[in-house]
């Protein structure tokens, strides 16, 4: 992975760029990085923040021969290699939010931004676009994430490199890759909830719906967050904010 790249010093958003890119016919591994991002994208619609030389963005396009409905379980394996890479390279460790935010203490390191370009039955390309905060300083948040964000310099006190950290993440990403097309999701799995804070304590799911109170029992081989709520029914989550319960 990573042996084909494209870099910018900005640009717009690294996962349009790959949607693009992909539709031209990347290879499997193609990397889009960017040193800052004018108009980052994140899950549910929202604005992604990217500085300039202080945050890595970077997607991957990734070509797997799976059905569509698979394609969540990539998430939760890019959540495990960034985790297990940012423990190697700053020994720092984190821990994973369903279905993919990383976090510090609480406060939000690394988003993940998964999607697919398939029809009904045949996946084209996965984009797995990931962003971290890197070498912020507190007062380098803007406004509306300032008390729920967090750096990788912050929690470590020193600066950290960033290509190193790319390097890792792609290292980390083959290596469970490859377990993951050779042997299924279910190494991948008990990985990810070893990384996991929301198994196993109460917590609130907010869907476009409603807000699904109940207590977290794992995930399904789909990806779905299992929870079961208090009177005894579990349900099936797919999309959600999730608000841990103290
Ligand atoms: C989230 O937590 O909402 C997901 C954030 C994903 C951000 C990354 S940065 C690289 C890639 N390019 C984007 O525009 N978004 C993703």
């Amino acid at each position: 992975l990573g042996h084909e790249q494209t870099y910018y010093e900005a640009v717009s958003s690294t996962q349009s760029v790959a949607h693009r890119l992909a539709q031209e016919g990347a290879v499997e591994g193609h990397l889009v990085v960017a040193n800052e991002q004018t108009a980052g994208k994140g899950r549910l619609g929202r604005k992604w923040y990217s500085r300039a030389g202080s945050t890595i963005s970077m997607s991957l396009i990734l070509r797997p021969e799976l059905p569509p409905q698979r394609t969540p379980q990539l998430t939760l394996l890019a959540a495990v290699a960034v985790v297990r890479a940012i423990k190697q390279e700053t020994g720092i460790d984190c821990s994973i939010k369903w279905p993919n935010d990383i976090l510090i203490n609480g406060k939000k390191l690394v988003g993940i931004l998964t999607e697919m370009q398939s029809e009904p039955d045949v996946v084209h390309s996965v984009i797995i676009g990931i962003g971290i905060n890197v070498n912020q300083t507190p007062d380098e948040f803007a406004d509306e994430i300032e008390t729920v964000a967090t750096s990788l310099a912050i929690e470590k006190g020193a600066s950290i490199k960033r290509a190193p950290l790319i390097a890792a993440i792609l290292n980390q990403f083959e290596v469970l890759y490859e377990l993951y097309i050779s042997s299924g999701f279910s190494a991948i799995r008990s990985l990810w909830e070893a990384h996991s804070i929301s198994i196993g304590t109460h917590l609130y799911a907010r869907t476009t719906k409603e807000v699904i109170y109940g207590y977290a029992q794992g995930i399904t081989d789909e990806g779905a967050l299992l929870l079961k709520d208090e009177a005894g029914k579990t349900h099936q989550i797919y999309s959600a904010d999730i608000e841990i319960a103290s």
